[in-house]
């Protein structure tokens, strides 16, 4: 009864992660949650109020499919002076959640038989839009460090589309400006769009954030996608963006109209106030996550764990071949330790070894997890 094209889909594994810890909790459990990806601070009280107020001033109609005309132009501005781009508000696509924009526009690009190299490990999302758009996943291994290898390797005659993601998910690289450099060279020299998610861009400790889409020649091969979940702590709001060259928004324009229509009117409205200058919250956050960093990483190594310490987002991707691999160890974590990681198997063929751990959460809990693990995991290796 069901469409042949959603059978290629699998459901989201964090969602499904975060069902059987809720299923635990209901049973009485002392879960740590650390699969989800979503900072665990509250929204600024300055971005709730500008919702209350544009609430209570009637902002509660309709607004243009592709966002009000105050929000374009505040994120043109934002995109040009954070990020270096050039682009019009013309060019900008407000979005319910940077996940409804990734989709959109992999569906604007992407046809029938289409390629599009994914690095290997990835955010889910990606993979399972480029099927539902017909296409096809090339997944490129990254290195030791999490760094895109060389992509010309996976370029084809088929090849429309490279995703990256920097910081990354799962994994919170950061891709140095050398990697970006090459997969522009690639991206012009064989026409090729690149989609840069740069949700986690505010979310990075000490190394800086490159744009692709601010590189020479890169102008119209570029989609950015970006949104207010991370930076702002707006997960539950739903508020994104994709900017792009005007004919692949104007594509993702007419899915967008007449799939969501747009994003909640009084959400936008709160969207200018975020981007505005921000009060220190972001700066506030993202040293409370770097502490937390260092105190997972430094609890991981003293067990003995290989351990990378990543540069942005706030995950932490670990190898856990040595114990039995991703799956069954975020198992026995979530059965017998009450810890919810998400098995990396969930983003790409080759991460199987791997459990991504999201530091989202207190430090207490954080020496917390470290305990269970110590005592379940590496006491009997
Ligand atoms: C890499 C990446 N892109 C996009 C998103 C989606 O964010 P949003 O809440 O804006 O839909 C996420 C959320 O987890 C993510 O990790």
């Amino acid at each position: 009864m069901t469409s042949s094209r959603l059978n290629l889909i699998q459901e989201s594994a964090t969602l499904a992660i975060a069902k059987l810890a809720a299923d635990l909790k209901q049973e009485g459990r002392d879960v740590i949650t650390l699969s989800l990806g979503e900072p665990d601070f509250d929204t600024p009280d300055y971005i709730c109020e500008s919702a209350i107020d544009a609430i209570r001033r009637g902002e509660t109609h309709y607004t243009p499919s592709a966002g009000i005309a105050q929000l374009r132009e505040a994120i043109a501005k934002k995109l040009h002076t954070d990020n270096g781009l050039d682009v019009t508000p013309d060019q900008v696509l407000v979005t319910p959640g940077a996940k409804q924009a990734v989709f959109v526009a992999v569906q604007a690009v992407l046809g029938e038989g289409d390629e599009a190299i994914l690095l290997d490990p990835s955010w889910v999302t990606y993979d399972a839009c480029i099927r539902y758009a017909g296409g096809r996943t090339v997944w490129a291994q990254t290195d030791h460090d999490f760094m895109p290898p060389d992509i010309k390797d996976y370029v084809t005659a088929k090849t429309k589309l490279i995703i990256i993601n920097s910081p990354g998910n799962p994994t919170g690289a950061v891709f140095d400006k050398k990697y970006l450099e090459d997969i522009a060279e690639i991206a012009i020299d064989n026409e090729i769009v690149v989609l840069a998610d740069e949700i986690y861009e505010k979310i990075i400790y000490g190394k800086k954030h490159f744009s692709i889409g601010s590189f020479e020649g890169m102008h119209d091969h570029v989609i950015t996608i970006n949104g207010f979940s991370k930076a702002y702590a707006m997960t539950g709001w739903r508020l994104g963006y994709m900017a792009a060259p005007a004919e692949i928004t104007r594509a993702a324009l007419k899915l967008h109209s007449h799939s969501v229509s747009h994003a909640t009117s009084f959400v936008q409205h709160a969207g200018i106030t975020a981007l505005s200058p921000d009060h220190g919250s972001i700066d506030a956050m993202v040293n409370e996550f770097k502490a937390r960093r260092d105190i997972l990483v430094g609890g991981l190594q003293s067990m003995g764990f290989d351990c990378r310490k990543p540069d942005g987002a706030f995950y932490l991707f670990l190898d856990v071949g040595d114990y039995g691999g991703g799956d069954y160890v975020s198992k026995r974590l979530l059965n017998d330790a009450y810890i919810a990681v998400t098995p990396g198997s969930a983003f790409g063929p080759e991460s199987s070894d791997f459990i991504r751990i999201s530091y989202a959460a207190s430090r207490e809990r954080i020496y917390d997890a470290l305990e269970r693990i110590e005592t379940t995991i590496s006491a009997t290796g």
